[in-house]
């Protein structure tokens, strides 16, 4: 019966074979070569991956199966506290913030996981993951003060067990768990010594690692006093810089991208390796993209691989996803977070995503790496060499590197043959020697695989230049050319094959001595078109498709799950008769390589509607002198636990209050004497953020907000009170918006950045005496949760939200006036099935300088655009959160300086492949399920 359940489950294409012996236990340790999990060494190849940065968690199995399928066995997770915790006390671990759901899915897919719950975590996440009203609470951030101390245990007793619980060491994913992030300065032992104690009081018996930047000797047991060090401590690398606005000519400015050993008992782990960029100066991701592009991938990660030895390996990003909401740290990053990573935010495959998963299989099939020591490399001259060996095997790893830009032609001495080897500027391979069969080659080794029998290898070099392969044969082997030009000679127990990488040949050799085995020799696109999956029943080679997710070997069927941008091939290299691909049957002939082949078809055409019904309506009644703001909260705090002064009385800092998230109101109120001349204000929004002024319902202006600086550089602005706007003795209203636009890091360590306040900092208008009331983020979103909303009228009444009754609002203008204008557009979508279609946001034409623009779409704040904000253009909807087939509400709020004419987005097709996961709708509450304040 179960056997029948898994036949049709998987001919459905529905079941998910999980590489992970699910509830089994496992015992995890390491030595100074790897980590090993019940005594095997385990090379870990991880990708970063932040599930707050992907609103939809059906589509997080998306994201791991496109890392499973590019060789990664890991991912490594940042948990940010700020996204589950909006208040003191306060925490939420359902829907988009159900990690334990995420952790369920690692483990379905098969990948390891390092858990990095911080608590301090940087990531460019609004507070670097410290939730806001931390701000509020005394003692020093990421130090042993009490007040700090007793509100990270919170946290941790409420993540720790949800890790403790999915540990490999309980049958579940996590190999490893990090405390803390880059404590390189003002750092506590005692406190980073309790991370530990209480990680380990609350079940993590995992190594415990940390990711170091500055110093990589930190918290090893050699330095400082020894306490806090970690059993594995890793290192960060950004050899390529930031520095995306220049990504054609930026070459390691950072350093060489070599991971340090830091204890002489652990294995070299590179903690953070780069992986794409930051878009530091606005130049955009595509640029950071071409920073971190297949030729700095090859060249440094392969380097880093044999020079460091380092057997544990995380690149930051693999996926980026977004800052939707005020996720952003606003002052590194705006509301994309794709970071140029392999798979886009839009969660599409680009060029490097194949130079992963060129070297993510290779890694995989040569376990020979995890226990290697430096040795004497053979030269090739005009190239860079560097070789490690495995002391039991022999197997041998050699560099081979061009550290110029221009080609080079040479020879390398591998295994007694001068091979002959072409690189182009900046290339790097692998090579490899003495790996069971394979004596020696020039191309380097994509996959092997023992199937039905018979030896598989696929090898690859750059198109167009010369390749050698020697393989142990104890006497002549009957060798066949199938596909390709090979030119082949036998004698001295070695068969010699030459060529050059061109297309993909294909190369059959019986006899010999040992088992058939089929050499298949491609170029790195040709190779890079294979997809390996290692089923119960044995590794299935899958050429063709353009995303293999998963196989399974089930009575004869290989039951593939794959996606296709275009109808093509698919070729099985597995003992299967039949092919199955996403529950449909395919036909399928043998191929003389002894493979199945047929095709699949391509994706269903897509329409979109045109975003055609936008209605429009003004707010901001905060501004009007008459406006009730009876129910607002009193601003009269005298002080607060900021280093930053307040440069008036009362402290108008929004956290003081409980505002921590976007939109903040200030009224202000007081008797004029009708001289006042100026109102000067002063506000600190973080970068990109702005403030807007009125005097009793008259606009005044608008200012640039302050921004990140430990010296504080307080936005300004003075305007100018209109004559006879005020009158002697007769009460005054000042009614301020302040944008803020996410909270600084604690990178420092010292409270200074961290603990800059937000909103007004200073008010005055004359010598008036002003009592002020403040109102931000009015309810606690059940489903988006706390960093989604802020204070906008339109926010607090629910025209975010789906559901909200527009009728009587007109058909939109677009043309608003300076303050809060709201658009909203309802719109069907009705996206083909078996299809992963990605959707997104488009604004074509110049970037606004005059408003900026919340984007919500069904009540899911996706982002903001704006010229103040960065160069984004397009917005990506993630499925789930777009109804795929259904009604969708898009409302944006547009906050004017000045009266504009505002441009509405258009929505596209950022991707579209038969095949993808099922997403189901992300829950989408409207305001009748609200109690609104
Ligand atoms: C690292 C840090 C990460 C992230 C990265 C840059 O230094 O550990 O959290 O901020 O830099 O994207």
């Amino acid at each position: 019966m179960k056997i029948l359940l898994a036949l049709v489950l998987a001919v459905a294409g529905l079941l998910v074979p999980s590489s992970a012996a699910a509830q089994s236990k496992h015992t995890v340790t390491y030595d100074k070569y790897s980590l090993t999990v019940d005594g095997e060494r385990v090379l870990l190849q991880a990708a970063e991956f932040h599930y707050f940065r992907l609103p939809s968690p059906d589509l997080w199995r998306d994201i791991l199966e496109k890392e499973k399928a590019a060789g990664f066995n890991g991912i490594s997770v940042y948990f940010s506290w700020a996204f589950h915790s909006p208040a003191p006390g306060q925490y939420d671990f359902t829907g988009v913030r159900d990690v334990d759901r995420l952790l369920r899915i690692a483990e379905e897919v098969g990948l390891y996981v390092i858990a990095r719950p911080g608590p301090y975590i940087n990531a460019e996440t609004t507070g670097g993951g410290f939730p806001a009203w931390l701000k509020t609470v005394p003692g020093r951030a990421r130090s042993s003060a009490p007040g700090y101390t007793a509100a990270y245990h919170d946290w941790l007793a409420h993540i720790n067990p949800i890790i403790a619980k999915h540990q490999v060491t309980r049958g579940g994913s996590v190999l490893l768990y990090n405390v803390e992030n880059e404590y390189a300065v003002n750092t506590d032992a005692v406190y980073m010594q309790d991370l530990q104690d209480t990680a380990r009081a609350d079940g993590i018996d995992v190594p415990i690692t940390t990711n170091n930047c500055c110093d990589a000797g930190s918290w090893s047991s050699t330095w400082g006093s020894g306490l806090g060090a970690v059993q594995i401590p890793g290192v960060d690398d950004y050899p390529q810089s930031f520095d995306c606005g220049n990504a054609a000519t930026v070459w390691g400015p950072w350093g060489a991208g070599v991971t340090e050993k830091v204890r002489e008992d652990a294995p070299v782990f590179a903690a953070e390796y780069q992986a794409g960029a930051i878009d530091l100066n606005n130049a955009g991701y595509a640029a950071c993209r071409e920073l971190t592009g297949v030729q700095y991938t090859k060249y440094f990660q392969k380097g880093n691989m044999i020079l460091s030895g380092a057997t544990a390996f995380n690149y930051y990003m693999g996926f980026g996803g977004t800052n939707w909401g005020w996720l952003a740290q606003p002052n590194d990053v705006y509301t994309s977070y794709d970071y140029g990573a392999a798979i886009s935010e839009d969660r599409q495959l680009t060029d490097k995503y194949f130079e992963y998963k060129r070297q993510g299989y290779f890694l995989q099939s040569v376990p020979q790496l995890t226990k290697t020591d430096a040795v004497a490399a053979p030269a090739a001259p005009g190239l860079e060499t560097a070789a490690r060996s495995n002391p039991d095997t022999g197997t041998s790893f050699v560099l081979v590197r061009n550290t110029g830009t221009t080609p080079v032609t040479s020879t390398i001495d591998l295994g007694g043959y001068a091979l002959p080897l072409r690189l182009d500027g900046h290339d790097a391979k692998i090579l490899v020697t003495g790996l069971d069969d394979l004596a020696a080659s020039s191309s380097e080794l994509l996959t092997r695989a023992t199937i039905a029998g018979r030896d598989i290898k696929v090898l690859y070099g750059t198109a167009g230049t010369p390749g050698t392969t020697v393989l142990n044969y104890l006497s002549k082997p009957v060798v066949r050319v199938l596909d390709g030009q090979v030119s082949a000679t036998y004698s001295g127990g070695k068969l010699r094959l030459d060529y050059t990488h061109e297309g993909l040949a294909r190369v059959q050799v019986t006899g010999g001595g040992q088992r058939p085995q089929l050499l298949l020799l491609g170029t790195d696109d040709t190779a890079a078109a294979f997809w390996r999956y290692d089923t119960a029943s044995g590794p299935v080679l899958v050429r063709g498709t353009d995303l293999l997710r998963s196989a399974a070997l089930i009575h004869g069927t290989a039951a593939l799950r794959a996606d296709s941008n275009a109808a093509g091939p698919v070729e099985v290299f597995s003992p299967a008769r039949a092919i199955t691909v996403n529950g449909k049957p395919v036909a399928a002939r043998t191929s003389p390589s002894g493979s199945l082949i047929g095709s699949v078809p391509g994706p269903r055409a897509v329409t979109l509607p045109a975003l055609s019904g936008w209605k429009q309506q003004a707010e901001a009644p905060e501004a009007r002198p008459a406006f009730d703001d009876s129910r607002w909260t009193v601003a009269d705090k005298t002080t607060s636990l900021s280093p930053f002064p307040p440069l008036t009385q009362p402290v108008l800092f929004s956290d003081e209050y409980g505002f921590h998230t976007g939109s903040v109101w200030y009224r202000g109120h007081f008797t004029a004497t009708g001289a006042e001349t100026t109102a000067d204000l002063n506000a600190i929004t973080g970068k990109r953020g702005n403030y807007l002024v009125w005097l009793n319902g008259r606009y005044l202006g608008a200012a640039a907000g302050g921004v990140e600086d430990e010296t504080g550089s307080p936005g300004a602005g003075s305007f100018t009170v209109p004559a006879g706007l005020l009158k002697a003795g007769q009460p005054a209203v000042l009614s301020v918006l302040v944008q803020n636009m996410g909270h600084n890091d604690d990178w420092t360590a010292d409270d200074n950045r961290f603990r800059q306040p937000r909103g007004l900092i200073g008010a005055r208008v004359g010598d008036a005496a002003i009592a002020w009331k403040i109102q931000g983020t009015a309810w606690l979103d059940p489903a988006r949760g706390g960093l989604n909303n802020g204070g906008l009228y339109g926010e607090r009444a629910g025209w975010s939200l789906p559901g909200f009754a527009d009728r009587s609002w007109p058909a939109a203008s677009k043309s608003v006036p300076a303050g809060v204008t709201w658009l909203r557009d309802d719109f069907r979508v009705d996206l083909p099935a078996g299809q992963d279609t990605s959707v997104a946001l488009r604004f074509d034409g110049a970037i606004p300088a005059g408003y900026r623009a919340i984007l919500y779409l069904n009540g899911w704040n996706v982002g903001q655009y704006g010229a103040a904000i960065g160069p984004q253009t397009d917005f990506v909807l993630p499925a789930g959160v777009l109804h795929q087939n259904g009604t969708n509400t898009l409302a944006v709020a547009v906050i004017a300086e000045q009266p504009s004419t505002v441009a509405t987005p258009h929505l596209v097709v950022a991707g579209s492949q038969r095949g993808g996961v099922p997403v189901r709708d992300v829950p989408a509450p409207d305001r009748r399920n609200h109690a609104l304040g």
